[in-house]
């Protein structure tokens, strides 16, 4: 999604404000720009459809001198990607210049309103309907702009955050946020500002999260001013944020996206310490500490999600029940949001996202706010929107993720949903104690096992070599695996481009059978648990139809072995935490597949790492 750089100070802003756009590659772009006020006061304003590399190339032999700009990397919404509808956005006159992340949703009335008073637009952009809005209501009412930019917010339905210059205040930038989220870092008479705080950590480990409907006044030798659309001032609260720029860094990887997933036996240590003791024998969330009675008496959990993480949910959902006894729906975000739902004070929602941005999911966690349920977040990045709209919850805690296809995130997830299953049932006496320490103790062999299954990647990237013919591919599992079929196929089609499907196992007669023939893989999690002898029954069936088997086994399965074409063994575990094993193995097929196939693994085109738009 769209990706905002800012910084005034000392330093030139150019080789701030590019590094900074490629430290927000991550999250998926079109077109990257850049505006810098020189030390003769002129704006120039350079930008490119393409990479930011494509920008850099472009402003070779042009002045890119100055210490105060602000930078953007645009994802199409309103306009074709396209170098005019590229940001910044000029004004008329040429003295604004805009970078906008969001969706105005009322461009077009503004829009109209002001070609009927006789303002020339260049591009298709809603943003674009900003700027010229600011100017306008600036010069009919000659106001200075902060003031102009405050009527002119005031006039906005949708979201942003933005960021804007004013050629003739060459020491001051405009911030301002709704629904969109924008980190200011506070520097040594220094000041950056990021969409999220990745290219500002270098520098500082300070900075201010803006609030909905605030606007930061950052000027050159002041301290930060933030008021709000009425002028009236807020007292910003300056946090301390722990990531570091080692975590940035693809770390000696090829991608950021097989670095992530090598990192997952590290990252569930992370998600797992101070909450699951050292001796296994206990597992303690603070959420399920200072919340324990409105979790306990729920009358159903309500998992809300998008993606990947949605996945997780389904995963959650049968822990949660088998485990806690404790009914659990679990709904796409988007869906939720655009329904009546049945909703109240006795239901808990669990909003699950990574990024915790995500448009839909954070308006599905305000009306279940709205309808009075209590919210139970679990999110990656700290202090993000969606973290911060909750009531309580646990963070993942796996680091930055960079790449757009999640990997690290989902696993996180699914150890938080895991040890939350196991606290609730511990705390509702639903679990025999043999059992929970049985669990306990295998979740902490977990990492180790993760690193068993990794071990395996010049094997599976030299199975993935055999498929890349493939234009489509079936994903079978059943029970705890099903998600993770689901989880398989989607991560194959985001990044390789094949088309995929994820079915539970026994669905497959139901329909897809007709699909299967020889040009038709299918891939099929048969780890030995309670379904074991129902899924050798689904082999048979794809064999019996000459379809080609890619068969996830336990460890030592030679039954199987006879009749899959291909076989990954993984160590075996309880049944409940295999998704946090056999998920390894998809993620490294996907991976390898799309890197013969010569993608961008990190990039893939379409897609946006957080989907703040609905
Ligand atoms: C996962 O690989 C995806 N890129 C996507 O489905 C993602 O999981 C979804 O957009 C939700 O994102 P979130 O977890 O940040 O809310």
């Amino acid at each position: 999604m769209c990706g905002i750089v800012g910084y005034i100070g000392k330093r030139d802003a150019y080789p701030v404000l590019v590094k900074g756009l490629k430290r927000l590659e991550y999250r998926g772009y079109d077109s990257a720009g850049i505006a810098l006020i020189n030390n003769q006061h002129q704006l120039n304003v350079y930008k490119t459809k393409g990479k930011v590399s494509d920008l850099e190339q472009f402003v070779e032999n042009k002045d890119i001198s100055g210490n105060i700009g602000i930078a953007h990397t645009r994802w199409a919404t309103h306009g074709e990607p396209s170098q005019i509808n590229a940001h910044p956005h000029h004004s008329s006159s040429g003295n604004l210049a805009l970078i906008h992340n969001g969706i105005i949703e009322n461009y077009a009335t503004l829009k109209e309103r002001l070609q009927r008073k006789g303002v020339a637009f260049k591009s298709n952009t809603d943003t674009e309907v900003l700027v010229q809005l600011i100017e306008y209501i600036q010069i009919s009412n000659k106001l200075d702009t902060l003031i102009a930019l405050q009527l002119a917010l005031r006039e906005v339905i949708g979201a942003y955050a933005i960021a804007l210059l004013d050629k003739r205040h060459p020491d001051t930038i405009l911030v301002a946020r709704k629904s969109s989220p924008l980190v200011v870092g506070i520097g040594e008479d220094e000041f950056f500002l990021g969409s999220d705080a990745t290219p500002i950590v270098e520098y500082t480990d300070k900075v201010v999260y803006l609030e909905d409907n605030e606007i930061g006044i950052i000027r050159r030798g002041q301290e930060l001013k933030v008021v709000d659309l009425n002028n009236v001032k807020m007292n910003p609260e300056v946090q301390t944020i722990e990531m570091n720029l080692g975590q940035l860094e693809k770390g000696g990887y090829p991608h950021f996206m097989l670095k992530e997933i090598f990192e997952q036996p590290d990252c569930i240590n992370d998600c797992m310490r101070g909450r699951v003791n050292i001796e296994s024998t206990n597992v303690a969330l603070s959420a399920v500490i200072d919340h324990k009675d409105k979790l306990l008496n729920a009358r159903r959990f309500i998992i809300l999600a998008c993606g990947t993480s949605w996945h997780a949910g389904l995963i959650g959902k049968q822990l949660l029940e088998s485990f806690c006894r404790i009914p659990v729906e679990v709904e796409y975000a988007s869906e939720f949001r655009y329904r009546n739902p049945v909703i109240g004070p006795e239901d808990v929602v669990i909003a699950i996202s990574q990024s915790g941005e995500t448009a839909d999911t954070l308006a599905a966690v305000q009306l279940a706010k709205d309808c009075g349920a209590f919210i139970y977040g679990i999110c990656n990045v700290v202090g993000s929107s969606i973290a911060r709209a909750t009531h309580t919850g646990s963070y993942i805690h796996v680091g930055p993720e960079i790449g757009v296809a999640s990997t690290k995130a989902f696993t996180g997830q699914v150890t938080v949903l895991t040890m939350l299953a196991l606290a609730l049932a511990k705390e509702k006496g639903t679990i025999d104690q043999q059992e929970f320490l049985g669990i306990v103790q295998e979740l902490n062999l977990i990492p180790a096992k993760m690193k068993q299954v990794l071990s395996k990647n010049q094997a599976i990237a030299e199975l993935s070599r055999i498929f890349t013919y493939a234009h489509n591919f079936l994903y079978l599992g059943r029970g705890y695996n099903y998600p993770v079929a689901l989880e398989g196929a989607l991560k194959l089609k985001e990044i390789s481009y094949i088309h995929a499907e994820g079915y539970p196992a026994a669905e497959m007669k139901h329909g897809p059978i007709a699909l299967i023939d020889t040009e038709m893989p299918a891939v099929v999690i048969a780890t030995k648990n309670a379904m074991y002898e129902k899924i050798i029954s689904n082999i048979q069936e794809i064999k019996a139809r000459k379809g080609k088997v890619i068969a996830l086994v336990s460890e030592g399965d030679k039954e199987i072995a006879a009749i899959a074409d291909d076989c990954i063994e993984i160590p075996k575990t309880i049944e409940c935490l295999e998704p946090l094993i056999t998920t390894i193995p998809l993620q490294l097929l996907a991976y390898h597949i799309a890197v013969c196939k010569g993608k961008d693994v990190d990039q893939p085109r379409n897609l946006a790492k957080s989907v703040t738009v609905e």
